[in-house]
């Protein structure tokens, strides 16, 4: 299985996106609401950039025209209401990933907005539900080619109750971008579709190789996303010092130093990173390798650099609090359950299956009930890691297994993606609080596309 670029395809230096350059900021979707809401609209449509000198401009698809789309902030307490209009040829849908909202607000598969037609979605914003989100479609068998077409833009709830407030914050969208050689968006390929796709260039929010401001002894809250398709990224800031602060449902509930930080395809975390310029070392956020499967070469044999930090003088080190926020463990399951995650390469039309079945619109995997705990053991049968992602809550991770032995997760985090390492089992605890269907599959999108997902209907 080859992940390596192709010849024929542009390389870096070619390309004409932002290089050296600041962070490129990302816009802000305008809120027409009053206090206390969030108004906006988002459209759907082709858009064409200049990427490549001397070649046609590179056609996205992109909401609001934006690569990647407008940032949405808003507050916990907050309604929210955002008008969306389909204008591309297909159907499709935004899912507000991680977030809690109700089941037929949450861009199901099985609402899609066809071709010129327009919705809107409407939520609360529940109090503590602060954390970094995302949004991006979710129709039946399209959504990998929406994402990487460049339908995908970050949801930010804020709380004015923050411990980390007082820190200034950089927000990186990471995804992967992969050009043929007319500098048009490539198709998938076959390995694409078997493996999960990736691109030559591995961007922040948009942009190629930028460079972060950030003074020694500086301070800094990163919210990072990675919005790529298919791509696990082992990411390291060598020089300095970092923090785990948060993961995808908001802060955790102490920072936790940490060397590397694995972030699965739909996965975010929060760090808070500590500018400690140190001779000799990089001063780079990069993708170390990584293994993502026992048959499966690493995604590179080398690190990647996604972003360089320029040191910008000096700054006094603003206190980084012991306390970030109380996590409730939650407590003996009512229902325990067994996810099995597999793969069948003899069969083209049902390769990746879940619990042995390949996703069903008219089928419903398991029932549920609101406010009831359970259990679920996700157990990987295969030869490569899935990411697994579930809608409608946040869940805790209780253990996982390394090379098969137990490992009890050693803190309390909420999360809506967990990467599940081929041939390993991760067992985690949820609860749903609104009733309806919620789609749980793999994140890697080609795989949800294949078939990779099923449905929980909670009564
Ligand atoms: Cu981010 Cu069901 O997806
Ligand atoms: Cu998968």
């Amino acid at each position: 299985m080859d992940h390596g670029a192709s010849a024929s395809m542009p390389a870096a230096d070619s390309l004409g996106l932002p290089r050296g350059l600041p962070l490129p900021a990302l816009s802000r979707l305008q809120n027409h609401g009053r206090a206390g809401q969030f108004v906006g609209r988002l459209q759907a449509a082709p858009v064409s950039l200049p990427l490549l000198p001397g070649k046609p401009a590179t056609t996205f698809w992109a909401y609001n025209g934006q690569i990647p789309g407008p940032a949405i902030v808003a507050w916990e307490g907050d309604e929210v209401n955002i008008a969306f209009a389909n204008t591309l040829q297909q159907p499709s849908t935004i899912h507000w990933h991680g977030m809690p909202v109700p089941a037929e607000q949450d861009g199901n598969p099985h609402a899609p907005v066809l071709p010129g037609q327009q919705r809107t979605y409407r939520f609360e914003l529940a109090a503590g539900s602060a954390a970094s989100y995302w949004y991006h479609p979710h129709p039946h068998g399209h959504t990998a080619q929406q994402a990487y077409m460049g339908l995908a833009g970050v949801f930010v709830v804020k709380s004015h109750d923050d411990p980390l407030a007082h820190l200034p914050e950089q927000w990186l969208v990471l995804s992967d971008l992969k050009l043929d050689a007319h500098g048009q968006i490539a198709d998938n390929s076959a390995a694409d579709r078997h493996d999960g796709r990736e691109g030559q260039f591995l961007l922040v929010n948009g942009g190629w190789q930028p460079v972060i401001a950030l003074a020694e002894g500086e301070r800094q809250r990163w919210r990072i996303w990675n919005a790529s398709s298919a791509r696990i990224l082992k990411l390291a800031l060598p020089a300095h010092e970092v923090d785990l602060v948060g993961t995808d449902g908001g802060l955790i509930a102490t920072p936790r130093r940490i060397d590397s930080l694995l972030l699965s395809p739909g996965e975010r975390a929060e760090i808070v990173i500590t500018g400690r310029f140190t001779p000799g070392q990089p001063s780079a956020l990069l993708a170390l390798p990584y293994h993502r499967g026992k048959a499966m070469s690493p995604e590179q044999d080398d690190s990647l650099t996604l972003a360089t930090i320029r040191q910008a003088g000096n700054k006094a080190t603003a206190t980084l609090p012991d306390k970030l926020r109380d996590i409730t463990p939650l407590g003996a399951p009512a229902l325990k359950r067994v996810v099995n995650f597999s793969e069948n390469m003899a069969d083209p039309a049902a390769m990746f299956l879940i619990n042995g079945k390949k996703f069903d619109m008219n089928r419903v995997d398991f029932s549920g009930k609101v406010g009831q705990i359970e259990e679920w053991d996700i157990v990987s049968q295969a030869h490569m890691d899935h990411p697994f992602h579930l809608h409608g809550t946040q869940f805790q991770v209780q253990a996982r297994t390394e090379d098969g032995v137990w490992q009890t997760e050693p803190f309390l985090a909420w999360r809506d993606v967990v990467n599940i390492p081929a041939g390993e089992t991760v067992r985690l605890r949820f609860v749903q609080g609104m009733p309806g269907l919620r789609m749980f599959h793999c994140h890697i999108l080609e795989h949800e596309d294949a078939g990779m997902m099923a449905m929980l209907d909670v009564g």
